[in-house]
């Protein structure tokens, strides 16, 4: 199925023609060797859905028409029920997977001409089942893998692993076989690995599935991290309090099409609840509490206990 070697968004190992036009990356040259710091981006790059469409060669229509615009250093959560497109729909954006109608532009560039080891240092993808992503051995040559392939060397290579496993918990764990961890800590090594690649875009798809509450945070300070730093951070996710509680825009699917995008304050809302009702989707319980007690859809915990005390 989809291993790496097929692009599974962390890196080729061979590039050419140079063009830092895109997020002021250069990528790696033919030999390894990086023309320029690999993973010192700049600006991570705009993307642009264009009349997206996808069918799998079985003839599945996946994705009916999507218009979506991402921002550079935007904290997006692409939520819907299951076999909406979400996973579809990300994979088009390291290049896995190509429309079948329209165009992604990053940067307003078809993502057709740039060249895969340009896209893999501008797109990290950490796959929904991490055991897709993961080949076994050590934990540290998984995390070195992506970086070593943009051409990241020597102590930056080393800093790069030593920090990716820091931000999700796992730097007592370099010399573990990945197959000897639980599924929850291969999904934050998953995640890891495509950190340490360092990409202007992060894409996380599914990440706290199988995580405990310290996972979850875990999770949630690799986000905050990613967009302090001017990276982009886009999450595929069915938990709804992470997504209202860490993203600034929330882009609901419904049968390959986005049928809501706007702020969680706004797409949580009760006018909205039919439409997420039809997406098999519940507001997070403070959405609906909230909006009851006329606090609006985001309210912070201290605001609902307050409310909830004067009400007593
Ligand atoms: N490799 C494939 N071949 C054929 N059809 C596929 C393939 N992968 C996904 N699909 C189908 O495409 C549609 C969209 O799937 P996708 O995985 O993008 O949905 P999703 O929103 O990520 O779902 P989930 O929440 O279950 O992860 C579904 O009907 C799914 O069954
Ligand atoms: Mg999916």
């Amino acid at each position: 199925m989809m291993g790496r070697g097929a692009g599974g968004g962390r890196g080729a190992s061979s590039g050419s023609g140079a063009d830092a036009s895109i997020g002021g990356v250069a990528p790696a040259v033919d030999g390894g060797e990086a023309v320029a710091p690999a993973v010192a981006p700049a600006v991570a790059p705009a993307v642009e859905f264009v009349g997206v469409s996808f069918a799998y060669p079985d003839g599945t229509q996946a994705l009916d028409g999507v218009n979506l615009r991402i921002e550079p250093g935007e904290r997006v959560a692409i939520v819907g029920q299951n076999g909406s497109g979400k996973s579809t729909l990300v994979r088009h954006l390291n290049g896995l997977l190509r429309p079948t109608a329209g165009r992604v532009l990053l940067d307003g560039r078809d993502i057709r001409d740039v060249h895969v080891a340009k896209l893999a240092a501008l797109v990290g993808l950490a796959f929904q089942n991490p055991d897709r992503q993961l080949f076994g051995g050590r934990v540290a040559a998984e995390l070195e893998f992506g970086p070593r392939n943009l051409g990241v060397r020597g102590s930056e290579l080393a800093e790069c692993v030593k920090s990716a496993l820091a931000a999700v918990g796992l730097q007592d764990e370099a010399e573990t076989n990945p197959y000897d961890m639980g599924y929850s800590r291969r999904k934050l090594l998953a995640i890891a690995s495509v950190l340490a690649m360092r990409t202007p875009i992060l894409i996380l798809d599914e990440p706290t599935t199988g995580q405990d509450a310290r996972g979850v945070a875990r999770v949630r300070g690799v986000v905050r991290a990613t967009v302090a730093a001017g990276r982009t951070a886009i999450a595929v996710s069915h938990d709804m309090r992470f997504v209202a509680e860490c993203f600034g825009r929330v882009v609901v699917m419904r049968g390959g099409r986005v049928v809501l995008d706007g702020t969680p304050g706004e797409v949580f809302a009760e006018r909205h609840w039919s439409e997420l009702q039809a997406a098999h989707l519940e507001p997070p319980l403070p959405a609906v509490v909230g909006a009851r007690l006329g606090l609006g859809s985001t309210p912070t915990d201290a605001a609902l206990v307050e409310r909830l005390k004067s009400n007593a």
